[in-house]
C-alpha cells in the first residue's frame, strides 16, 4: 500500500515516524509545503487552498491512502479534501479523540494544545463533547512550534513559554498533543505536569485508528519514504535524518 502524507512542514514527521515503527504502508510519500508553513496563524480559507494544491501534488502518485498529518489542516480542509480526492482522506483530529476515549474516562480534566487555527476550529471540542467528555481545557500554544524548528526541546526558553501558557491552567489528566511538533516536546511537558500526566500523540493516534477503524494491518517489511517539500527539501530531508533516523529519497 501507498500512503500520502501532508504537512505545512517538517512537523508532520512525527507522524511520519510512528507510521513507519508500526509497518503499515509499502511506500510514504511525504509532502511538506515548507514554502508556505505556518498554517496554523493561517485562516480557513487559504488552508483549505494550500490543502487542495498539496492534493493535485499527490494524485500523480496515485495514493491508497492521504494522511493529512496537519492538525491545522485536519481541522479546516478535511471535508474539501475528501470532497476533492478519489482515494480516503484521514485526518489526525478523530483519531486523537478516540486515543483520549481508550486511555481517560469521560469526568477528567482534559487540555488540548494545538495552534490557533486548530483550537479556534472547535473541533476537538465538538468531537470530545460527543465522546462525553465534560472536564475540557482548551490553549493555543503557538510559540512551541518555532521552538520545535530551531531544535530548542528543553531548557530555559521552553519553561518559561509553558509557564506562560499553562500557570492559570487547571491540572490536566491527559494532554492532547494537536499539533504535529508538539511531541517532540513529550518530555519538557512530562516534566513540567508530571509522569502521570497522560500525553496523547497524533502519531500514535493514527496508527492505532488504521488499525482498528480501517483494518490496515502491518506488512513487516520497512516502508520506502520519499520526500517532498515547496522549499528547500535538502532541510526537511535533514530533518528526517535526524528525527528518524532514516534514509529517503
Ligand atoms: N503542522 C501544524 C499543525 O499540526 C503545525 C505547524 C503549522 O502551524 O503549520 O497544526
Amino acid at each position: 500500500m501507498r500512503a500520502a502524507v501532508f504537512d505545512s512542514g517538517v512537523g508532520g514527521l512525527t507522524v511520519v515516524k510512528s507510521l513507519i515503527e508500526h509497518r503499515f504502508f509499502d511506500e510514504i510519500i511525504y509532502f511538506g509545503d515548507t514554502a508556505r508553513v505556518p498554517y496554523g496563524t493561517k485562516d480557513k480559507n487559504t488552508i483549505v487552498r494550500y490543502s487542495l494544491e498539496a492534493l493535485e501534488f499527490f494524485k500523480n502518485f496515485d495514493p491508497d491512502l492521504l494522511i493529512a498529518a496537519c492538525n491545522s489542516v485536519s481541522a479546516h480542509a478535511l471535508e474539501e479534501l475528501r470532497e476533492s480526492a478519489t482515494f480516503p482522506v484521514v485526518g489526525v483530529i478523530e483519531p486523537g479523540v478516540l486515543a483520549a476515549k481508550e486511555r481517560l474516562e469521560g469526568h477528567e480534566p482534559i487540555l488540548v494544545i494545538g495552534t490557533k487555527a486548530t483550537i479556534s476550529s472547535g473541533q476537538y471540542e465538538e468531537l470530545l463533547r460527543q465522546e462525553g467528555f465534560c472536564n475540557l481545557t482548551f490553549q493555543a500554544t503557538p510559540l512551541f512550534v518555532p521552538l520545535v524548528e530551531e531544535g530548542i526541546l528543553t531548557g530555559p526558553i521552553v519553561q518559561a513559554t509553558m509557564d506562560h501558557y499553562f500557570h492559570n491552567l487547571p491540572h490536566p489528566k491527559g494532554i492532547i498533543l494537536g499539533c504535529t511538533h508538539f511531541p517532540l516536546l513529550q518530555e519538557a511537558l512530562t516534566s513540567y505536569f508530571g509522569p502521570e500526566t497522560i500525553l496523547i500523540h497524533s502519531g500514535e493516534a493514527i496508527c492505532d485508528y488504521l488499525h482498528q477503524a480501517l483494518a490496515i494491518e502491518p506488512t513487516n517489511r520497512q516502508p520506502e519514504l520519499k520526500l517532498f517539500a515547496s522549499e528547500s527539501p535538502e532541510k526537511l530531508k535533514r530533518v528526517a535524518r535526524e528525527w528518524l533516523r532514516y534514509s529517503s529519497r
